[in-house]
């Protein structure tokens, strides 16, 4: 083609001189030897342009070897990640698919692509620096803006398992609280609520959606057991139901789900059911219904009650089996050290009013013997410092009106 070309443009040219006589000869002479020098000249043209396409062929053979070799890193580094986050990150940034920065392995993870999220669970979670830089930037990545708790809960406990380790839940649920509340100012008085209230609604999704928990709370006792944790006030109730409702229509869900939800992976199991409870002034016994959670019994007078009569805080109380000249299975909640210390409690009188309790031991009886033991191991589990229990408890302290307990 470009041989002919050449020829049309002689041709052409000589028809420019028509009309000139022998000039036209002369040029003729003089175009066809300059054709065919051009000729010439076009074979070496012809041959470097196909070496060089050669060599862009050849580039793009190489680049294309390159591309998938870098896949076949790529897959490899997820697969070690899977099997050891750190030395498959280390992996990546050392075959330079992956910079050294926070921001980039944030992306990286919060992508997630072939990753698993247990995996990437172990990595956000750990306690160096740099991790905890990346779990950051990794939160940065999530949009909670007007969202509600819930529906940002959903988001963030999809986008990776949470490790049952409760520093690692700690540092996690921080990093979720700080960027929810940046995200939506105004709607909590502190990180700190929006962490506590996190809690509540994960234990609230076990509690009516795990078939082994047999008391479904009711709104109400949702409400009332997250009273004054808005730094000493109380949030709107609005807001609580609106929680309430999202998690009963539909559970969390959560990644790698193993039957075990995040409730059992990090909280000594509750336990709930029918007690006898001997009263602090007036010696007689009342058949309360008793729930342990959150490192606290609430008893309530019936089932359906939908705000607690008593809560005593399991913090600094002692557990023993006693023997009672007029109940069987009983055992008793004491302060070790201080005998005749007024255990802190508090409880709700007749009229409605919240009063502090005034027991010095709280003496239970239970239906069975067997029963008994499993409320004895139960509660030891719960005070015996649960360091998840101890975080929230520190936490709930903080945001919580309930300041004596
Ligand atoms: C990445 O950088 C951090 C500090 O910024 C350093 O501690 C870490 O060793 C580096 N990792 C790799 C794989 O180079
Ligand atoms: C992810 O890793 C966990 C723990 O190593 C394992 O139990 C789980 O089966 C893995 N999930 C997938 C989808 O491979
Ligand atoms: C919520 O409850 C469901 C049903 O028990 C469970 O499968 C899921 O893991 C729970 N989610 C969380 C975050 O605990
Ligand atoms: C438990 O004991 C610690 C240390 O003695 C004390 O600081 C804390 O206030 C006690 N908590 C309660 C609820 O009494
Ligand atoms: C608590 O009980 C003691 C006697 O056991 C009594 O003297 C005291 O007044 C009671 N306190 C309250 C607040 O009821």
């Amino acid at each position: 083609m470009g041989e002919g070309t050449l020829i049309n443009l002689g041709q052409h040219k000589g028809e420019e001189e028509q009309g000139q006589g022998n000039r036209k000869g002369v040029f003729f002479l003089l175009s066809v030897s300059s054709l065919s020098s051009l000729s010439v000249c076009s074979q070496r043209l012809k041959d470097e342009i196909a070496e060089v396409t050669n060599e862009i062929d050849n580039l793009g053979i190489t680049e294309e070897r390159k591309s998938m070799q870098r896949n076949k890193q790529m897959a490899m580094g997820r697969k070690k990640f899977n099997m050891d986050p750190k030395k498959g990150i280390r992996f990546l940034i050392d075959s330079s698919l992956l910079k050294n920065t926070s921001n980039d392995i944030a992306q990286f993870l919060y992508k997630g692509e072939g990753l698993n999220k247990t995996a990437i669970g172990d990595y956000l979670g750990e306690r160096d620096d740099f991790n905890i830089e990346v779990l950051h930037a990794f939160l940065e990545l999530h949009e909670f803006t007007d969202l509600n708790l819930v529906q940002a809960l959903r988001q963030f406990l999809w986008s990776f398992r949470l490790p049952g380790e409760a520093q690692k839940i700690d540092r996690m649920m921080e990093a979720f609280a700080l960027r929810y509340c940046r995200c939506n100012p105004g709607v909590f008085q502190s990180t700190d609520t929006c962490y506590v209230l996190s809690f509540a609604v994960i234990m609230l999704n076990t509690s009516l959606h795990n078939p082994n928990v047999k008391d479904k709370p009711s709104v109400q006792r949702f409400t009332a057991m997250n009273r004054g944790i808005n730094d000493g006030g109380d949030l709107p109730e609005e807001l609580l139901r609106n929680l309430y409702d999202s998690i009963k229509n539909e559970p969390f869900k959560i990644p790698e789900d193993d039957g075990n939800d995040l409730t059992h992976t990090f909280f000594n199991p509750d336990r709930e059911g029918w007690l006898l409870k001997l009263g602090g002034r007036v010696k007689t016994w009342k058949r309360r219904w008793f729930i342990l959670t959150d490192n606290c019994l609430y008893y309530f007078e019936y089932t359906t009650d939908k705000e607690p009569r008593g809560i005593i805080p399991l913090e600094n109380l002692s557990i023993r089996e006693v023997d009672d000249s007029k109940k069987p299975n009983c055992f008793e909640l004491f302060i070790s050290d201080h005998k005749d210390q007024v255990i802190k409690a508090c409880k709700t009188e007749a009229d409605g009013r919240v009063v502090e309790g005034n027991h010095t031991f709280y003496r239970i009886s239970a239906p069975t013997a067997e029963e008994k033991d499993e409320w004895i191991n139960s509660i030891k589990a719960a005070i015996s410092k649960d360091p998840f229990y101890e975080m929230l408890a520190a936490r709930k302290k903080k945001v919580s009106s309930l300041k004596g307990l």
